[in-house]
């Protein structure tokens, strides 16, 4: 068991990682990662088993809100190791049978991979053998359109899925991106963010003399500022 975990920790890809490629069956016929996602973000998620009720709860949620993930130019793949007659069988009593909270009639529009033999599951190491050898953890992959991995999120089995915060995270590494900069301890959309920190002594002086326009500093390392607010991304 030590060597098994030893060998899927010195594979696990990490952020800033191309993510690995792969082939797989899915509930929407067989996908190619990263090939079929050309210039979009990609977030490649596991669930531990079919038929079970936190990950029921998951994907009634993920298929409510696929729409806004879209919005932000984002695909969503979901992934377990169950296999696909499974698949096609829970995601018809989802939608048939299930109701939970304000959700009913839900239909998963987007890929389930079916992954019995663990490669893809392997390749991101979804398996962790000390919370199951069997199933796959919570794991959420952020994946940029340059194929690089730019967060991970792992819950475990019994920790259902917080959707707000995956929005959030997708929202502020987009927002990074378009505007160089960072974002603050419970950061949301529309709020200020932080800006680089100064590269020169004159940068720091200047900016806690307030000559940087819009430019609001608690120390000289330390200045946030407002984005646009046509362009804010939400
Ligand atoms: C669930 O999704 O409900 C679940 C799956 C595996 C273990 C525990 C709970």
């Amino acid at each position: 068991m030590e060597e098994l975990t030893n060998t899927m920790e010195n594979t696990m890809p990490r952020i800033g990682d191309t993510a690995p490629s792969f082939v797989a069956q899915s509930t929407q016929g067989e996908i190619n990662f990263p090939d079929d996602f050309d210039g979009k973000w990609v977030i490649l998620f596991s669930h531990p088993a079919d038929f079970t009720p936190v990950c029921t709860s998951e994907f009634m949620t993920f298929a409510k809100r696929q729409k806004e993930f879209e919005k932000h130019n984002c695909q969503l793949i979901g992934l377990s190791v169950d296999g696909l007659y499974s698949h096609i069988a829970w995601l018809r009593t989802i939608k048939e049978k299930i109701k939970f909270r304000d959700m009913e009639n839900i239909e998963v529009k987007f890929p389930l991979i079916e992954d019995i033999t663990m490669n893809v599951a392997n390749k991101f190491g979804m398996i962790q053998p000390n919370e199951s050898d069997t199933k796959a953890v919570r794991a959420v992959f952020f994946i940029d359109p340059n194929v690089k991995i730019r967060a991970i999120i792992y819950y475990p089995l019994s920790l259902g899925r917080n959707f707000n915060e995956l929005m959030r995270v997708l929202i502020a590494l987009q927002t990074a991106d378009k505007y160089q900069i960072a974002t603050p301890a419970d950061w949301q959309p529309g709020e200020k963010v932080i800006v680089p920190p100064p590269g020169s002594c004159g940068v720091a002086t200047d900016r806690m003399e307030g000559k940087e326009n819009n430019m609001e500093c608690l120390d000289w390392f330390f200045c946030m500022k407002e984005l646009p607010k046509e362009e804010m991304l939400d």
